[in-house]
């Protein structure tokens, strides 16, 4: 295992040391360990990687908003499998990471399911959820040494559920037949209703080398 740092912040500027930011934060943010990974992580190199995570959201609910006006929440099924993994390439391409979505419960098992960090920082924001924190300011990372004197930045973004998001994702009686039907036929396991507004969602999540900057 490699040794890790844990953290998880407001928006705020990243200059305090974990101890002081998980201070203000008012929560333990990470178990004890050595704080020399966290001064590797400069200010610029967690914004940029905010930018990818909230790049993602954004265009992707564009062309979700968009397709729904135009053509309809079946149609927009569409866009969600073909250009939520494009856009999500692409900004992967562009910035030399790994861009993704994962989700507390899953429609695409093949994408969208957490691995281990996923699920640290799903479960460290459902608490932070409970207890009353911004659904917007909610994100966490840490940096791991990979080997080597590499080091690579784990991020997460939550989404949290809107009522566009219902749409699809809510209880299954309250989505049309239509699309219910639309959705049982492209995901036969679809995991991913029964959510309310407010609730969890899932994560943008990035991956980088911390030396591609
Ligand atoms: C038009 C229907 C539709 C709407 C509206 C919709 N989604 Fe989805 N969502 C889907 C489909 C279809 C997938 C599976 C995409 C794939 O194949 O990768 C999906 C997948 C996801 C995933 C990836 C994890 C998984 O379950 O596979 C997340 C996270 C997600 N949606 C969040 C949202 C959020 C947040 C909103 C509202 C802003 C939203 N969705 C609105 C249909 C929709």
């Amino acid at each position: 295992m490699s040794m890790a740092i844990v953290r998880t912040a407001l928006m705020r500027p990243i200059r305090a040391s974990v101890a002081l930011s998980a201070a203000i934060a008012g929560f333990a943010a990470a178990p004890a360990v050595a704080d020399t990974a966290a001064a590797d992580l400069q200010p610029a190199a967690l914004e940029s990687t905010r930018a990818i995570a909230n790049e993602l959201v954004t265009q992707l609910g564009q062309k979700l908003k968009g397709t729904i006006a135009s053509d309809g929440p079946v149609a927009a099924v569409g866009v969600c499998k073909e250009v939520a993994p494009a856009i999500a390439k692409s900004l992967s391409i562009r910035h030399g990471a790994q861009v993704s979505r994962v989700g507390t419960r899953v429609r695409n098992a093949s994408m969208g399911v957490p691995n281990g960090w996923q699920k640290d920082a799903l479960a460290d924001f459902d608490a932070r959820l409970a207890k009353g924190e911004k659904p917007a300011d909610l994100e966490y990372w840490k940096v791991v040494d990979t080997g080597n004197g590499n080091q690579e930045l784990r991020y997460a973004k939550a989404i949290v559920t809107q009522q566009l998001c219902v749409t699809c994702h809510g209880k299954p009686e309250d989505i049309p037949a239509p699309l219910m039907e639309k959705i049982r036929a492209e995901y036969p396991h679809d995991q991913a209703t029964g959510y309310s507004v407010g609730q969890l969602r899932g994560a943008v999540v990035v991956t980088r080398p911390l030396n591609a900057d």
